[in-house]
């Protein structure tokens, strides 16, 4: 029913639809790859020498087939008719109104490419949700589709689920050798042929044996299942970064002892001030308000510990900030070090970076804020989502280097895990600043014993207090 796979579109031009369509158009010279958006800038930022984001690797890949076997497009309807196979990669954000709100998936974008593949057909095609779905989400757009088929008796579909798992950062990584593709689909014959011809694209470069074919349900439940089983080891090991200030233990320590267990395994257990990104907070509400609506409270209540767990970690660590700086940070200026989510993105999504400066800014500090990769702008729109907008104006300032923010501030707070910042010159820096000077390190990134040496109060999640500059005991905080 379908033919040979020849020309791919995919529908979003984001963080998952570019970097996954540069990829199969590298490793697929043969296919014709069109991603279109409905955002006309972005696409005239992917057809400019400035990608609309920062990936390392992913530069060097478009600009290798970009007009090639790879093309930005704002003509949707035109690549929907011409596509063989199509991925839908659009935004799945947490719904901000209405039922489900905060905890949802607003699938509203999802419909909305539905209908103009419908629309725009005008023959058989495959439609691959790349996007991460509640489950059931593919029955939606089957019966969207199904409607337009029995219009047009040249129209036919097969639905199938094909999650990304590529992370931030390390997208290309991610993406030429990933630890397993998913694809999910029908058991019947048409639904089997569609999966085979998804498969074919991926074994081009990935072993046959990382390609994993499933139910489609099974496809999208494992992806959600997937993000919180790694958001949850975050929240384990934050939790232990509370034990450990407490008694003494170190969790770098710890983390290691537990990891070198293979059934446990020594990735994903770095403590911090909290997972960011656009994924995890996201997809776990979506797996609670799944099981809520499956009247599986238990289970639900389970999932929610670990947003719990998350929210109370950024608190934990502002608040242990105003508690060391003698219980007022009012007027006083503090350095903020990374603002991105992790390091080696500009993404700044749900960064605990916006929740740890919103809190200080709510007890009037002056921000002084860098971070390489993301811009003043995007810094001031989020942190103006969070608190008050006058208040991110008056108090808010956005640095060009790292000495530059430090310079006068009480204290320094890392909050994202940029390599530069451990190479700084900390003795140049505690010189320029007011005194006593404090660091806050919420990666673990910094050398504490060298930094006392400078003259530093430190403070690192997870460690034992600073007992020579402890000025208020261990408790700290909540
Ligand atoms: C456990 C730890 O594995 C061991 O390292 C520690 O020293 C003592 O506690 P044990 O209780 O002997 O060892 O057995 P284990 O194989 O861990 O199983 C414990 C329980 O978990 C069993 O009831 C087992 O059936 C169950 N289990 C284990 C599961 O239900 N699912 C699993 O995937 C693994
Ligand atoms: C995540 C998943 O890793 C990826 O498979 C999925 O497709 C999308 O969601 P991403 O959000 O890009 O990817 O980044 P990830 O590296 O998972 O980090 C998420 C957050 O957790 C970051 O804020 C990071 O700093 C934090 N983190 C990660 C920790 O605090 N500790 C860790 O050990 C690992
Ligand atoms: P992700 O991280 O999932 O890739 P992004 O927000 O980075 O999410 O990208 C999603 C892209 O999808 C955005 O560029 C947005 O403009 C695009 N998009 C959303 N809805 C549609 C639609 N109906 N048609 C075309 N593009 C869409």
């Amino acid at each position: 029913m379908f033919s040979k796979v020849e020309k791919v579109t995919c529908v979003g031009a984001g963080y998952v639809g570019g970097p996954t369509c540069a990829m199969i158009a590298h490793k697929c010279p043969d296919i014709q790859v069109t991603v279109v958006d409905m955002n006309s800038e972005k696409i005239a930022e992917w057809n400019s020498e400035k990608l609309p984001i920062y990936e390392p690797g992913l530069h060097e890949i478009v600009m290798a087939a970009r007009g090639k076997n790879l093309h930005f497009s704002s003509d949707i309807p035109k690549a929907i008719r011409e596509a063989d196979l199509i991925f839908i990669s659009v935004n799945t954000p947490t719904k901000n109104y209405g039922r489900g709100k905060g905890m949802a998936p607003d699938l509203k974008y999802v419909e909305s490419v539905a209908r103009t593949i419908a629309q725009h057909a005008g023959a058989p095609k495959i439609v691959v949700e790349k996007s991460t779905v509640p489950v059931k989400a593919a029955e939606s757009i089957s019966f969207i589709l199904r409607e337009a088929q029995k219009n047009d008796t040249r129209l036919a579909f097969q639905v199938l689920s094909n999650p990304e798992f590529l992370a931030e950062g390390t997208a290309i990584r991610d993406l030429s050798n990933p630890d397993r593709v998913l694809i999910g689909g029908e058991s019947t014959k048409e639904g089997q042929e569609a999966i085979h011809h998804l498969v074919s694209i991926y074994e081009r470069w990935v072993p046959r044996d990382r390609i994993l074919t499933t139910n489609t349900w099974s496809s999208e439940l494992s992806k959600l299942a997937a993000n919180a089983f790694l958001a949850q080891r975050i929240s384990s090991i934050n939790a232990m970064s509370a034990v450990c200030e407490a008694t003494g233990a170190d969790v770098r320590e710890v983390a290691h002892a537990v990891g070198f267990d293979s059934r446990i395994g020594n990735k994903f257990l770095q403590a911090s001030v909290g997972f960011g990104g656009s994924c995890f907070q996201k997809d776990v509400l979506s797996l609670v308000y799944l099981c809520e609506s499956l009247n599986l409270q238990k289970v639900a209540d389970y999932w929610m510990g670990v947003i719990d767990i998350n929210n109370w970690q950024r608190r934990r660590f502002a608040d242990k900030i105003i508690a060391e700086l003698f219980n007022t940070v009012t007027d006083k200026r503090i350095a903020i070090f990374g603002f991105a989510f992790k390091k080696n993105t500009g993404d700044t999504r749900e960064s605990s970076s916006i929740y740890v400066s919103s809190h200080l800014l709510e007890e009037h500090a002056k921000l002084a804020i860098y971070d390489p990769k993301v811009s003043e702008k995007q810094i001031r729109m989020e942190l103006g989502n969070n608190v008050d907008k006058q208040i991110v104006e008056k108090l808010v300032t956005v640095c060009a280097d790292p000495y530059e923010a430090a310079a006068g501030a009480h204290a320094i707070v890392v909050l994202t895990e940029w390599d530069e910042f451990k190479e700084l010159d900390y003795s140049r820096i505690y010189s320029s600043m007011q005194h006593p000077a404090a660091i806050f390190d919420g990666r673990l990134i910094l050398d504490q014993p060298v930094l006392r040496d400078i003259g530093f109060r430190t403070f690192a999640i997870g460690t034992a207090p600073d007992q020579a500059y402890n000025l208020f005991g261990s408790s700290g905080c909540c």
